[in-house]
């Protein structure tokens, strides 16, 4: 096997960060970001104050509703590790892009307002990582205000969550309370406020657990009351091994303040020690693709048009899993067989988007595309001929008709449609014979965004009416017949050219279903 090859994949550390909005998930990248030194100042990624604006919030749409709508990117080295975070929105509307992003990553860190718990975003996004048997990291943020108990936090993750949790460190006091973390797995205390609780940032723990000799933090009650917690906790509470979090089962809880940057780089320290590596990646047959595979393969799974509107370029962000990516290399792309040379790709760091001259597996790298790519392709050297497995699909469940307003543009019309269908911002059908446009989003907003981007990048001012909530089946191409289709149905294909029904509710899809019972009507996910 190749040796550098080796080291190099297991140096990478490849994550998304999951929450509800609101929870601190751009504070703490910032944090992140900055200890990397892949920002110097803090409000680089999200400056509300400061005027800036979010690397990852590339889209004017984000800016004005302060919302993250597209994942991004963000690379920087720290400790001996290549750390490659991929952002998600929050926002439940865009849940596919971070569906299909989860699928890019070998663990998740889990942000959790400590007042608030686990919110519903928090729970969806959770269970996609359960489903992919990924390890979960948690942080619980904000201790410099006060929250719930710890212990009733550890509880809900148990309970809400069902998986088993091991504190990794404990919190001494919350709010303006705060005196520190009780760090177990480093035996030490990392003091709040230094300069006012005895001035050094780290106390050391005896073997008993406790700080040896007099201390002035042992002169609070907190103190006691948190050794109280710790004791209870390793009697009563789950052991830790490294195992059970590798499959998901167990999750390694950290606390913190993102905000005030406490506990943040003790979070970073331990969490790169035990995240994994780069694993093997399933084929379309559940084959294992080893990473340390010479030959480069990967798989796309975004697609941005237009993230620098000065370029007006479309990137296709590819997952490296297996082997080496260089500069040039010669690949084929499974969907089509065609073969293509790779010289135009870039690599994201916070502030900047570099040439990618030779990157591995575990890394994402983004290639200039002319429209070559969609979501969910393979590219593969050599003789791979490998085909990664499907990216989740999502049932759409609402619908709009969508026409140019202006009949003279109905180039760029279809133009931009097309594009941002294949980014898969959005969904597109076309009813039978008449051809008419018909969108699909699982959420109100990805509308609202596609409205907007028409208008925006592709000049294309667009005509939307709402044809409500439907219910989405597909139907075997051998069984359709065309008559199947009624006032409560109506008969579309998607961009592949599938059949299906958009049934107006649940009454008529059984309806349909009592009519021709030999029928397999299918959803997506
Ligand atoms: P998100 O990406 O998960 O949506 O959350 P974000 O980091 O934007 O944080 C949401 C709000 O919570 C922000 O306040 C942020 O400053 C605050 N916050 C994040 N971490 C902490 C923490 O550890 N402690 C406290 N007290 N607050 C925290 P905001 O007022 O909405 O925004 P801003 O104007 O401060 O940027």
């Amino acid at each position: 096997m190749n040796e550098q090859l080796k080291q190099e994949v297991a140096s990478r550390k490849t994550f998304a960060i999951i929450s509800h909005p609101d929870a601190g998930k751009t504070t703490i990248t910032e944090q992140l970001l900055l200890f990397g030194g892949a920002i110097r100042q803090a409000g680089t990624v999200k400056g509300k104050k400061t005027g800036k604006f979010a690397k990852s919030d590339w889209m004017e749409i984000e800016k004005q509703r302060g919302i993250s709508v597209t994942s991004s990117v963000m690379q920087f080295d720290y400790a001996d590790k290549r750390v490659n975070i991929l952002d998600t929105p929050g926002h439940e509307d865009f849940s596919e892009d971070t569906y299909r992003t989860l699928m890019a990553v070998d663990s998740a860190v889990m942000v959790i307002d400590s007042a608030k718990g686990i919110e519903p975003q928090t729970k969806k996004l959770f269970k996609v990582c359960r489903m992919r048997g990924i390890p979960i990291f948690t942080f619980i943020n904000k201790l410099d205000r006060d929250g719930k108990e710890p212990l009733d936090l550890l509880a809900e993750l148990e309970e809400v969550l069902e998986i088993d949790s091991y504190p990794m460190n404990w919190p001494i006091g919350m709010g303006k309370g705060l005196l520190g973390l009780y760090d177990n797995f480093h035996q030490r205390i990392e003091v709040h406020r230094p300069d006012e609780h005895g001035g050094e940032r780290y106390v050391p723990l005896n073997d008993a657990g406790e700080i040896e000799g007099p201390h002035v933090l042992k002169e609070s009650t907190l103190y006691d009351q948190a050794l109280e917690d710790i004791l209870l906790l390793t009697e009563a509470g789950n052991e830790f091994s490294e195992e059970r979090i590798a499959n998901g089962e167990l999750t390694p809880v950290f606390f913190g303040s993102a905000l005030t940057n406490f506990g943040v780089q003790t979070f970073l320290d331990t969490y790169l020690q035990f995240a994994p590596s780069p694993s093997a990646h399933k084929d379309e047959d559940g084959e294992k693709i080893s990473p340390y595979t010479e030959e480069f393969s990967g798989f796309i799974f975004k697609i941005q048009a237009n993230m620098d509107p000065a370029h007006r370029d479309r990137i296709a962000f590819v997952r490296i899993c297996s082997g080496i990516f260089e500069r040039g290399i010669d690949v084929t792309l499974s969907r089509t067989k065609k073969k293509m040379r790779l010289s135009n790709s870039t690599q994201f760091m916070a502030e900047s988007r570099e040439s990618v001259e030779h990157a591995v597996a575990g890394d994402i790298i983004g290639l200039y595309d002319t429209g070559n790519f969609q979501i969910g392709d393979t590219i593969f050297q050599g003789k791979m001929n490998v085909d990664y497995e499907k990216l989740p699909q999502f049932t759409p469940e609402m619908f709009m008709r969508v026409n140019a307003k202006n009949v003279m543009k109905q180039k760029s019309f279809h133009k931009g449609v097309n594009q941002l269908v294949q980014e898969g911002a959005i969904q597109l059908y076309k009813t039978f014979h008449t051809e008419d446009y018909i969108l699909g989003a699982v959420g109100q907003l990805q509308f609202e965004v596609f409205q907007h981007r028409m208008l925006n990048e592709y000049n294309a001012e667009v005509v939307m009416t709402p044809m409500g909530n439907k219910i989405a089946r597909w139907i075997k191409p051998e069984d359709l017949d065309e008559s199947m289709s009624s006032s409560r149905n109506l008969l579309v294909r998607d961009r592949h050219d599938q059949p299906l029904f958009l049934f107006e509710n649940q009454f008529a899809m059984r309806w349909f279903s009592d009519k021709y019972p030999d029928v397999e009507l299918s959803a997506l996910l």
